[in-house]
């Protein structure tokens, strides 16, 4: 079965907070990927509300037909937000102030207890949660006792090696991806992935198995802002399904 595409928004919001006005607005670009057969729409409400702000949030839970994913920290002011939105998913990631993007993936082992106060919590509201990990044994682990319903699994080394054309790391990291999928599945999780992907490198990460969904931001929202967003969700579709 074809790999589902999120695609996340943010930077159209950042291009929006560049002049701090009310265009272009996420919405409208969420619509636009939607028309193009996107399965989902992903925001990143930042602590410090750098480009997605609360009232996007809102407005794109009352406007989307799709799947909405908020990606947020694991922070209880985010879960009460969350719970209000009521967001189809919730994707724990970690969060660092003077980060350009999310960093690594979420240590669930070292913070087990705070992030199943937070799974318990979001799920008690039918919200489905998802884990952004690295591709270790123990944060899968940690992932399935915390009570999470997905990972997501880091793809930003897999990309960086890919953009170095260091051919042996590339390899290596897709072997670590598809073996810790298997470990995922095997007990009983659901597999997201996701970051760094872009037109070029995507086929590799397509190609693997068990993946259900990828979320995919700064590549596309980089050539919409070229081509148009339902050109560029569409070649991006056309990439993951092999055509
Ligand atoms: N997945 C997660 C958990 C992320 O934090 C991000 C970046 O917001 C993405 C996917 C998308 O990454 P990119 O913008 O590099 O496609």
């Amino acid at each position: 079965m074809a790999k589902k595409l999120c695609v996340n928004i943010d930077h159209i919001a950042t291009i929006r907070q560049a002049r701090m006005v009310r265009e272009p607005q996420p919405v409208a670009a969420a619509l636009l990927a939607e028309l193009a057969g996107c399965s989902g729409i992903t925001v990143h409400l930042r602590q410090d509300r750098r480009h997605i702000n609360d009232g996007d949030v809102h407005l794109l839970r009352a406007s989307i037909t799709s799947s909405l994913n908020l990606e947020m920290a694991p922070s209880a002011e985010m879960v009460q937000i969350a719970k209000q939105v009521l967001p189809n998913m919730v994707t724990l990631v970690p969060e660092g102030p003077n980060e350009l993007t999310t960093e690594g993936g979420l240590d669930v082992d070292a913070r087990i207890s705070d992030i199943t106060t937070a799974i318990q919590n979001l799920r008690s509201s039918g919200i489905l949660v998802s884990v952004f990990i690295e591709t270790k044994t123990e944060q899968v682990k940690a992932a399935r006792k915390a009570g999470a319903d997905y990972v997501e699994f880091h793809t930003g080394h897999y990309a960086d090696a890919f953009e170095r054309r260091d051919e042996s790391k590339v390899e290596l990291e897709l072997s670590k991806l598809q073996e810790q999928i298997n470990v995922a599945m095997k007990s009983g999780l659901k597999v997201n992935a996701g970051h760094g992907l872009n037109y070029r490198n995507i086929k590799r990460i397509a190609e693997l198995n068990g993946i259900e969904e990828l979320n995919i931001g700064h590549s596309i929202v980089a050539r919409a802002a070229l081509v148009g967003m339902e050109r560029a969700v569409r070649e991006m579709l056309d990439l993951i399904s092999g055509r």
